[in-house]
């Protein structure tokens, strides 16, 4: 089994992504980490605890950061709601363990044998890139980098750039460079798990949990996107999941990428060089097709074993 620590701003498809992955027996998550995001750090955190102490597991769980490396916090309250979770009111988790997430990051990254340990980020990077940046020997316990963060084209923040990566371009910046094997889950990956009334009403039929059925809230609550002429909600950070769960649902290619970090429109773009143009060598892996009918055949599978 794969060690993989989640860092997350709950979020309805973060809840998702949770869940699955809990319901994976593929991976083992020693640690979650929380950063505001889809609402302010607070929410976020007590979002996570409920999310995570609906499965019945023990996860410790840290709060992080509440606002980006620099420039200002906002939250995605359009998609998401000001609690983060649409308004779906889960049972209180619990408490989270005292400290902060990036200490927390780097004292599991310690204890870890070389190549160990998977970083998954589905929120802005903040705190996966203050773990790195303020210890950098620790990098070689890394054994993937895997976000959901990124676009090829158009985004859905601002024209130019998706939400994480206009959250926070810096902390992304120092994960790119970070020179360990990284995977980036874009918009046009996540534009392939559409969320459809037809794969609600399926995942209905899959079993009685309460987790499952909390899922099937969290999406029904989401509006269609805008962006995909309303045709559905892309389900994004539980492709990130999936990836880590079942690598064989998706196809890639290595790709060089650059995040723009100045302060024009462009912010928070991803520059993804998919044809080798700006002759930088390929550092990362782009996922760009995925099985969406393989992915949610898996997603109600798994999250009709949870509680
Ligand atoms: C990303 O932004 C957040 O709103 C989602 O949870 C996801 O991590 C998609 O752009
Ligand atoms: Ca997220």
């Amino acid at each position: 089994t794969r060690r993989v620590i989640i860092d997350c701003d709950p979020g309805t498809d973060d809840a998702i992504a949770l869940w699955l992955a809990l319901a994976s027996p593929e991976i083992e998550v020693p640690l979650v980490t929380v950063a505001g995001g889809n609402a302010g750090l607070a929410s976020t955190l007590g979002n996570a605890s409920a999310i995570i102490g609906l499965t019945g597991q023990k996860i410790p769980l840290v709060a992080g950061a509440d606002r980006p490396l620099l420039g200002t916090f906002r939250a995605d309250v359009k998609v998401h709601g000001a609690d983060g979770l649409a308004g779906i009111r889960l049972p209180q988790g619990p408490a989270a363990t005292p400290g902060v997430a990036s200490d927390a990051i780097r004292g599991l990254l310690r204890q870890a044998a070389p190549g160990s340990v998977t970083l998954l980020g589905i929120a802005a990077a903040t705190n996966l890139a203050l773990a790195l940046a303020t210890e950098p020997g620790l990098a070689d316990r890394v054994e993937e980098i895997v976000l959901m963060t990124g676009a090829v084209g158009e985004g859905n923040w601002t024209p130019g750039a998706e939400f994480n990566a206009a959250m926070d371009p810096e902390a992304l910046a120092i994960l790119l460079a970070a020179g360990r094997p990284t995977t980036l889950v874009t918009l046009e990956l996540t534009a392939q798990a559409l969320v459809t009334p037809d794969r609600i009403a399926i995942l209905r039929t899959q079993g009685g949990g309460c987790c499952l059925a909390a899922c099937c809230d969290v999406m029904e609550a989401v509006p269609a996107s805008r962006r995909l002429g309303f045709r559905g909600h892309p389900l994004h950070d539980p492709c990130a999941l999936a990836w880590v769960v079942k690598p064989d649902l998706f196809t890639a290619r290595d790709v060089a990428v650059q995040v723009e970090c100045g302060s024009g429109p462009g912010r928070g773009r991803t520059h993804i060089d998919r044809w080798g143009r700006s002759g930088a060598a390929p550092h990362v892996r782009l996922l760009e097709t995925l099985d969406a009918d393989g992915f949610f055949a898996m997603l109600g599978e798994r999250l009709a074993n949870l509680p």
